[in-house]
């Protein structure tokens, strides 16, 4: 259990070490030219790559998170891709597997920790800033990225501040039917995401809201997007979910109103049976996005 801890600790930490050491609004740096890794034929394929690489990403996680990807393709969005918080690249490497022609993938980190070997499993290469997310805008052109970009992973400090920041930037970049995915959202360990996204969700002229919720990650999509999110979580992510290798895979959702009707999704307790939980009481929160 204490190794498990460390673990999940230890990029953060390492981050604090590396800090001293990147410029304030940090830069591009140019990474070693390694040619990337031929696209995936398969799931199962993109994520033995990704699990390869060191990381805390789990792989129910990776499961999620490329349901909702594949989603995108299905609708026909495109878009950039960007991640802050990129430590050796396991959710990087997921997120390469989905870059489509004419796409970026642009990665920030206030350290640069890809190797080469990592690097060759990639399926893009990606720009990299090596910075704080909160510089990012004083180093990356934001023009040809704003309100285009499909899919945001903040995976970095996790502070206060640095949310509140990264969120300001995700709702600018944001492309309208793009997702912005928050690690570590519900963790308590990390209690002050909540209330730094909450702030800027409830005190901003946003439009973004949850769609999707686990225990390890937040997903949100702006309004106008949550009929065609909230349909796919409703009646496709639990049989897409099994398709990528869990199949005790179940939903909650015990309200829904129009400031808050995201979906939990997460894995059966044992004796549970789903996909729905407590739907004899809940019912009719099933019944539509
Ligand atoms: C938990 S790791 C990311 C893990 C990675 N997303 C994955 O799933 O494999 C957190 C990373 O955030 C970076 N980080 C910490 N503070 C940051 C900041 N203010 N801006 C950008 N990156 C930051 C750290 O250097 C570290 O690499």
């Amino acid at each position: 259990m204490l190794k498990q801890i460390f673990a999940r600790l230890a990029p953060r930490r390492h981050a604090e070490a590396a800090r001293p050491l990147a410029a304030p609004s940090g830069s591009i740096v140019e990474l070693p030219p390694v040619s990337p890794a031929s696209l995936p034929a398969s799931y199962a394929e993109r994520q033995a790559n990704a699990a390869g690489i060191e990381g805390m990403f789990s792989t129910f996680s990776m499961q999620i998170m490329d349901a909702v990807l594949a989603q995108q393709a299905r609708m026909g969005c495109t878009g950039h891709i960007f991640e802050f918080g990129v430590w050796r690249g396991r959710s990087a490497c997921l997120l390469s597997g989905h870059v489509r022609d004419g796409e970026r993938l642009v990665l920030c980190d206030i350290g640069q920790y890809l190797t080469e070997e990592v690097l060759g499993r990639l399926y893009v290469r990606p720009e990299f800033v090596l910075g704080s997310s909160a510089g990012f805008r004083h180093v990356m052109d934001l023009g040809p990225l704003r309100g285009r970009v499909r899919f945001a992973h903040v995976d970095s400090s996790h502070s206060y501040q640095d949310t509140l920041a990264e969120m300001r930037l995700v709702d600018e970049l944001l492309a309208p039917d793009g997702v912005a995915c928050l690690d570590d959202f519900a963790n308590l360990n990390y209690s002050q995401i909540l209330p730094a996204v909450f702030r800027y969700l409830s005190t901003t002229d946003t439009d973004l809201e949850f769609f999707l919720v686990s225990n390890d990650k937040g997903y949100l999509c702006r309004r106008a997007a949550f009929a065609d999110y909230g349909a796919f979580v409703l009646g496709h992510l639990v049989d897409e979910v099994r398709a990528r290798g869990t199949d005790n895979v179940m939903l909650a959702r015990t309200d829904a109103q129009p400031e808050y009707r995201a979906f939990y999704v997460r894995q059966a307790a044992a004796g549970e049976a789903g996909p729905f939980f407590g739907e004899h009481l809940y019912g009719e929160f099933y019944r539509s996005p």
